[in-house]
C-alpha cells in the first residue's frame, strides 16, 4: 500500500479526502492545527510548511504528496506569501532532496477566476488570476512545470473548483466538485504511470461547466456527479450579486480585497479558548 502525505489535512478538503480515501492508501496527515483524532492507517505530524526543516521531515518516505496546506481565500500578502508562496516552495524541493516524484497541488479556479463566465476554457489557458490568492496558485502551477522539466518530478495539478456536499449557489453549479470524484481526480493523480506535467480542473461532470476537461478526461477521469440535480433548488434562493462578481468566472474574488477564511471561525475560537485558559 503507498504512504501518502497530505498537508492541510485538517481542513475543509483534507478532511474530506480523510474519509474518501480511508484504506486506500497509508494517510500520513499533516498540519500546523492540530488534529481531533487520528484513525487506523492515519498517522499525523504537526507542522508549519512554511518552515523548510518542518517540510523536509513530513516528506520523508512517502510515496507521494498531497499538498493542500496553505491559505485557501484571497488574503493579506504576508499570510499568502508565508503559506502559499514559501510553503509550496518548500515543500516541493523538500519532495525533490527526499526523492518523492509525485506531487498533487490543489490550484484553484481562481488562477484564471478573471476569465468571463460567457467563455468556456481548457488548461492550456494564460493564467489570468482574479486575486493575491490566485497569484500564488499560479506560482504553485509555474514551480511544478519547473521541477516537472527541470529535475523530472511527476506534477499534476488540479484546478479544483468548489468542493462541497451539494453546489450552495448559482456560480457553484458551474464549478462544484462532489467529496467522491475529488477523490477519484486525486487517485488518478496519485497512481497513473507516466505523469510529467498535468493540469486539470477539479469539477465534476457539471452541465453548467465553464470548463473544457478533456484533458482530464484524456488521463481517465469519469465523474460521476452533476450540480444540475440541485440547479431548481439553488436557483429559487439566488439573490442579484455583486456585477464584477457576476460577469466572471471568479465571482466575489475579482471584486474584494479579502474574502473570510473558512479555517477563521475555528481559528478564533481557538484563540479564545487559550485566552480563556491565560494563554
Ligand atoms: N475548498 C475548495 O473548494 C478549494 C478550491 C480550490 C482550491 N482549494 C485549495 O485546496 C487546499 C485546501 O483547501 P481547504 O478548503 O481545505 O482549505 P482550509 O482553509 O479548510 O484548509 C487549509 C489547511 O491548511 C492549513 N495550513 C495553513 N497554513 C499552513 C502552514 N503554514 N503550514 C501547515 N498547514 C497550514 C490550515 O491549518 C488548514 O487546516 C488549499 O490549498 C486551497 O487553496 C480548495
Amino acid at each position: 500500500m503507498k504512504t501518502v502525505l497530505i498537508t492541510g489535512a485538517t481542513g475543509d478538503v483534507g478532511s474530506h479526502l480523510r474519509r474518501e480515501l480511508a484504506g486506500k492508501y497509508q494517510l500520513r496527515l499533516s498540519d500546523r492545527r492540530p488534529i481531533k483524532a487520528a484513525s487506523k492507517g492515519e498517522k499525523f505530524i504537526k507542522a508549519d510548511v512554511s518552515r523548510m526543516a518542518d517540510a523536509l521531515k513530513i516528506t520523508k518516505g512517502v510515496d507521494a504528496i498531497v499538498h493542500l496546506g496553505g491559505y485557501s481565500v484571497e488574503g493579506p500578502w504576508e499570510a499568502i506569501l508565508q503559506a502559499n508562496i514559501v510553503g509550496c516552495y518548500n515543500i516541493f524541493e523538500a519532495a525533490r532532496r527526499n526523492g518523492v516524484k509525485r506531487i498533487i497541488f490543489p490550484t484553484s479556479n481562481h488562477a484564471v477566476g478573471f476569465y468571463r463566465r460567457d467563455q468556456t476554457i481548457d488548461h492550456r489557458v494564460y493564467p489570468r488570476p482574479d486575486s493575491r490568492y490566485g497569484v500564488s496558485k499560479v506560482f504553485g502551477e509555474a514551480l511544478g512545470s519547473l521541477y516537472a522539466d527541470k529535475y523530472g518530478m511527476e506534477m499534476f495539478m488540479i484546478r479544483i473548483g468548489n468542493v462541497n456536499p451539494k453546489p450552495i449557489d448559482k456560480r457553484r453549479l458551474s464549478i462544484w466538485f462532489s467529496p467522491r470524484d475529488l477523490a477519484q481526480l486525486v487517485s488518478l493523480g496519485i497512481e497513473k504511470p507516466g505523469i510529467k506535467f498535468e493540469i486539470v480542473y477539479g469539477v465534476s461532470g457539471n452541465k453548467r461547466s465553464w470548463y473544457d476537461n478533456s484533458n482530464a478526461y484524456r488521463l481517465g477521469y469519469t465523474p460521476q456527479d452533476d450540480a444540475e440535480a440541485w440547479a431548481e433548488e439553488v436557483l429559487k434562493n439566488e439573490k442579484p450579486g455583486n456585477p464584477i462578481a457576476e460577469l466572471y468566472q471568479g465571482g466575489i474574488f475579482c471584486a474584494v480585497e479579502e474574502v473570510q477564511n473558512p479555517a477563521a471561525p475555528a481559528k478564533a475560537a481557538a484563540k479564545k479558548a487559550r485566552r480563556k485558559k491565560g494563554k
